[in-house]
């Protein structure tokens, strides 16, 4: 649909969401305006991607507000599909990035990535060659989809942004909707569990079990909060071989009613080798 654009030598590129737009898909906007000729942007809920008993019909949309959002950022084009429009007929083909899928967020939502790594295959079958802007707020839905277009020689270069947060830490996410007042204040102890397993990072700690012992006992100083998992994993491979060393990731996920809120950061182990 850019062919025009590229053969008129722009670059292109693109910003794929699930709409209901905040300041964190602005930042990944910004980002493919200050870098190339043309930037789109997708808004399409994807079926594919929610399990049953999900909140696939509940997932905020205001397409209007949406629409002004992409114009304060500066973007040339929304593509916002239809469902019929995606899939006209049921999917034969699922793309599945098995290894980099399966852990974390893959072990508590098991069709998720390859509902996302479906559709976002499709997305840059319907973009062509670009740029692609991806928050690290879903450090593994960024480490699925590098993977699945360096495997599958896609014509995509992956480009992680860094996660916006609001003034008392939580991440920006269109599900914080769903927060009543009380798990709003509670909401930035995701933010504080992080800090506290980075915090013995910096002091060289190196065992991911005690790592994750503090991140959880800050987590349960929440009342109204659920934890599924807090994670202290290598940052590339999203697993502990060991005694953590070089770049680490720390990942947390919690439930709180009906949200469920993930959220992530790194550090460098000192003294160790990547
Ligand atoms: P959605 O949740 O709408 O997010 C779209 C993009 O915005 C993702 O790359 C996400 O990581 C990024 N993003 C969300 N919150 C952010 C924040 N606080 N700071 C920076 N970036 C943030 O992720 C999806 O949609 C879907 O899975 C999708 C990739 C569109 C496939 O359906």
């Amino acid at each position: 649909m850019l062919d025009a654009h590229r053969a008129a030598g722009r670059s292109i590129g693109f910003v794929p969401t699930m709409g209901y737009l905040h300041a964190g898909h602005q930042s990944l906007m910004r980002a493919s305006v200050v870098a190339n000729d043309i930037t789109a942007v997708s808004i399409f809920v994807n079926p594919l991607q929610f399990a049953a008993g999900e909140d696939l019909g509940s997932y905020p949309r205001d397409l209007a507000r949406d629409t002004d959002r992409c114009a304060d950022a500066g973007v040339d084009l929304i593509f916002a599909p239809s469902v019929e429009e995606m899939y006209p007929g049921p999917m034969a083909t699922v793309v599945d990035v098995a290894s980099v899928a399966s852990p974390l967020e893959g072990a508590f939502r098991p069709e998720h990535f390859a509902g996302v790594a479906t559709v976002v295959a499709k997305l840059f079958s319907i973009m062509g060659e670009c740029r692609a802007y991806f928050g690290e707020k879903d450090w593994q839905q960024v480490a699925v989809v590098t993977r699945m277009a360096a495997d599958l020689s896609m014509p995509v270069e992956v480009v992680p942004c860094p996660t916006m947060r609001e003034p008392d830490g939580l991440a920006m996410s269109s599900r914080n909707v769903y927060l009543t007042p009380d798990e709003r204040a509670e909401a930035p102890v995701l933010r504080r569990a992080l800090d506290a397993g980075l915090a013995m990072i910096a002091e060289g700690e190196t065992d991911p079990a005690m790592i994750e012992a503090v991140m959880t006992d800050t987590v349960a100083t929440a009342s109204l909060a659920a934890l599924d998992y807090v994670a202290a994993v290598q940052a590339d491979t999203l697993i502990a071989d060991g005694p953590l060393h070089g770049e680490v990731r720390l990942l947390v996920a919690v439930r709180f009613g009906t949200a469920r809120l993930i959220d992530n950061d790194g550090g460098m182990v000192p003294g160790t080798p990547a």
